[in-house]
């Protein structure tokens, strides 16, 4: 069963309130630069949080997830509040063409490659997206800061399941509810830089650039967990 069938509500209903996690998005949309009337496809796009601030900005959103439920409460969402963002069921490893975009998206989603091999298939569906000189904005988990225990406020903290730092290492994700307890967990797998350019690369990327939010005060662990990954297809 995909992890994320699980975990769909609870993630997507404290996606909405938490102030740590809207920080990261902020920054990573302002990262996307300037998209209204581009168009962006937001890869692993869950309930569609991160689809609608795309959406807000002006682009033209599709999103997808390998989750049958993710992409029922993004629908749902849309039906409520209608932005045009269409969503659709796919995997990322296996997505093949389904158009042309400015931007692809990946918001905490690289980190669910469970394997190296499968890190570099989603990076070459995504190249395949893209249209030349198109860029993929990406948030994930931070290469050297990756794991973190709870701090107050927080909706994630982050611990070992095998040898820190392995390549492909688990890392097991936990989800917090607002009194702070752990609601549900999920399992990410670990990358190092190295191996996620040389992914990048191989898949036609340059300019990568990692951004982290070492400079933001406070900065929680939400926030020292996370960076945000920029690469243009050349
Ligand atoms: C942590 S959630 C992020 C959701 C959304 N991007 C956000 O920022 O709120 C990770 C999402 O990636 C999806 N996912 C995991 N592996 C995937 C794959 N191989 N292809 C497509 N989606 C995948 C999960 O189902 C889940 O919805």
């Amino acid at each position: 069963m995909e992890q994320f069938e699980r975990v769909a509500n609870h993630y997507s209903s404290m996606k909405n309130i938490n102030e740590p996690n809207r920080i990261l998005y902020v920054r990573w949309l302002k990262e996307c630069g300037k998209i209204k009337g581009k168009r962006a496809l937001d890869a692993g796009c869950g309930g569609g949080y991160s689809s609608r601030k795309l959406a807000e900005k002006g682009a033209i959103v599709s999103g997808f997830d390998s989750s049958r439920r993710m992409i029922k409460l993004a629908r749902e969402e849309e039906r409520k509040m209608p932005m045009g963002i269409r969503y659709f069921l796919a995997d990322a490893s296996r997505l093949g063409k389904v158009g042309s975009f400015d931007l692809v998206t990946a918001t905490f989603v690289i980190c669910h490659a469970v394997t190296e091999k499968k890190l570099r298939l989603f990076f070459r569906n995504f190249a395949k997206n893209l249209k030349s000189g198109g860029r993929l904005v990406a948030i994930d988990c931070n290469p050297e800061t990756p794991t973190t225990g709870y701090q107050k406020g927080s909706f994630i903290s982050r611990e070992w399941v095998d040898r820190p730092f392995g390549n492909c290492s688990r890392i097991r994700t936990f989800f917090h509810d607002a009194e702070g307890k752990r609601a549900c967990s999920v399992i990410n797998h670990y990358f190092s830089r190295k191996t996620t350019e040389s992914a990048l690369e191989d898949a036609g990327f340059s300019g990568i650039e990692w951004i982290d939010f070492s400079g933001v005060k406070p900065t929680n662990g939400d926030m020292a967990t996370a960076v945000i990954l920029k690469a243009r297809l050349e």
